[in-house]
């Protein structure tokens, strides 16, 4: 059976896209109204003009080699085009089907042409590759999650400041951040804002994958379709987490400010009473010849001595010292520190390490305070070694020093108890100590902080329990 359809190309008129019939040489033959709808052509002035007229010189040629192949191939071929038209370019997408026109004499081949005016659509594309660009590359963190809670898109810096890969996170839940620091009512109020089509903007605590904590403040909006329906949420991340490490910092510091001020009335409050305790105690140690009394004279003068000496501590924390700043030598006052320390009974045992870097240079500051500090946290590692129990072939100290651009660095590292991760912060602060009554005082650490920062240095402590703790003093190159 053979049906015939015959077609009238006044059909074509109704259609969006731009129709076209054209010769083998690309003679236009016939037109749908879509053409001048979208080129802006009066009727009739099209027909009879060449095709390529109408392409975008720069692609010419490859439209030529694209209906040359369909011609070989007898087959039809989509590709991406260029019209121009009274000075507009159009972004076009062009269908090219040959077919043979038997009506006429021989076997002349036409084409048909369909071009859809794709201009907007390929706007919108360059609009949404200029945002994608912008998400990929900003600092803040950015996710989207869809309508059932699933990540859909994280941005490199979400990658980074979670610590997953993106891998692991597509697909996942946001809750996998959950801290557990915030209530549930918390979370509800947030689901109810988004999901009512508003935006949500929050302080949250999460966490990486590694278990540290990640604090971002997070705007959440809802995405929403042209019907104005949540299609999905997007979250934008500021990282806080640096923000909150100098937050915390800086209250350690101002602490450590107002514990100085409060040491320094003390100390100044107490010196005085105390020297004069100690000077009646000599006055009357001299004039007396009772054996009793001289005796508990004397340990008088040994208890004054000890709170002097607690209190010249608190004075050197809080005072700005007299002596007079000189080039010093730190290899040199590591050596010596380690060499008073090897003296002690305790530390016959221990092998210390040096590990000095000799171009460090010399800096400007208080010998002796120096030696003070390294004294001091040597002292500490050595106690710290004492009291692992079983403690046998593996004790060990080493100190390094190094430098940077900025900074020289000194670091003593001992295989000691270590400390409590909440009590870490607390060993710069005076009169803690975990030492027997008599023992230590808890200044220590406490005075090589006020001089280590009155050199604008700083101290840092980081411990593991049963492996040891490392102190890690900065010094400045130029204050
Ligand atoms: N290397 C260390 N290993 C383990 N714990 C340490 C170490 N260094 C310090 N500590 C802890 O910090 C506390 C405070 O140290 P700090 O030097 O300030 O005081 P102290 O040694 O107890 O007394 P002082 O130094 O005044 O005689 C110590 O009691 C100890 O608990
Ligand atoms: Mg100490």
């Amino acid at each position: 059976m053979n049906i015939s359809y015959k077609f009238d190309f006044n059909l074509f008129d109704s259609f969006q896209d731009m129709c076209f019939v054209i010769s083998e040489k690309g003679e236009i033959l016939v037109l749908n109204k879509a053409v001048y709808n979208t080129l802006k052509f009066t009727p009739g002035n099209l027909v009879g003009q060449n095709f390529f007229d109408l392409i975008e010189p720069s692609f010419i040629a490859k439209a030529q080699q694209v209906m040359n192949f369909c011609v070989k191939e007898n087959r039809s071929e989509n590709f991406y085009t260029k019209f121009n038209s009274g000075g507009k370019v159009f972004d076009i997408n062009m269908s090219i089907i040959p077919y043979n026109f038997s009506s006429k004499a021989g076997n002349q081949k036409e084409f048909f042409i369909l071009a859809k005016d794709i201009t907007d659509l390929r706007l919108k594309e360059i609009e949404l590759m200029r945002f994608y660009y912008v998400a990929q590359n900003t600092v803040n963190p950015v996710q989207i999650v869809d309508l059932q809670g699933k990540m859909v898109y994280v941005n490199p810096a979400f990658v980074q400041a979670s610590g997953y890969s993106k891998e692991e996170l597509i697909g996942k839940n946001p809750n996998i951040f959950s801290s557990g620091k915030h209530s549930k009512k918390f979370w509800q109020k947030m689901w109810n804002t988004i999901n009512s089509g508003k935006v949500w903007f929050g302080e949250v605590e999460n966490q990486k994958k590694n278990g540290e904590a990640f604090y971002t403040q997070i705007l959440i909006s809802p995405i929403l379709d042209n019907e104005g329906k949540v299609t999905g949420f997007f979250g934008i991340h500021r990282d806080l987490s640096e923000k909150k490490l100098l937050e915390k910092q800086l209250i350690h510091t101002q602490k450590m400010e107002s514990i100085g001020t409060l040491a320094a009335g003390v100390a100044h409050e107490v010196g005085n009473p105390l020297a004069s305790i100690s000077a009646l105690v000599q006055v009357v140690q001299r004039s007396t010849t009772d054996d009793f009394a001289k005796e508990k004279l004397e340990l008088i003068k040994k208890q004054v001595t000890r709170i002097s000496k607690i209190i010249r501590d608190l004075v050197d924390f809080s005072r700005p010292s007299n002596y007079e700043l000189q080039l010093t030598d730190i290899n040199q006052n590591i050596v010596e520190a380690v060499e008073i320390i090897k003296v002690g009974a305790k530390a016959k045992d221990i092998i210390f390490d040096l590990d000095l870097n000799k171009k460090i240079p010399l800096l400007p500051l208080i010998s002796d305070q120096i030696q003070q500090i390294f004294v001091n946290i040597l002292l500490n590692a050595v106690d710290a070694i004492a009291e692992v129990e079983n403690s046998n072939s593996r004790n060990k100290i080493s100190v390094k020093s190094d430098t940077n651009d900025d900074n020289v660095i000194i670091s003593f590292s001992d295989s000691g108890t270590g400390i409590p991760e909440e009590n870490l912060a607390k060993v710069f602060e005076p009169f803690y100590t975990t030492k027997k009554e008599g023992k230590g005082t808890g200044l220590g650490l406490w005075v090589s902080y006020g001089i280590v920062k009155s050199f604008q240095g700083d101290i840092k402590v980081t411990s593991s329990l049963k492996k040891g703790t490392t102190f890690t003093i900065t010094l400045p190159i130029q204050p």
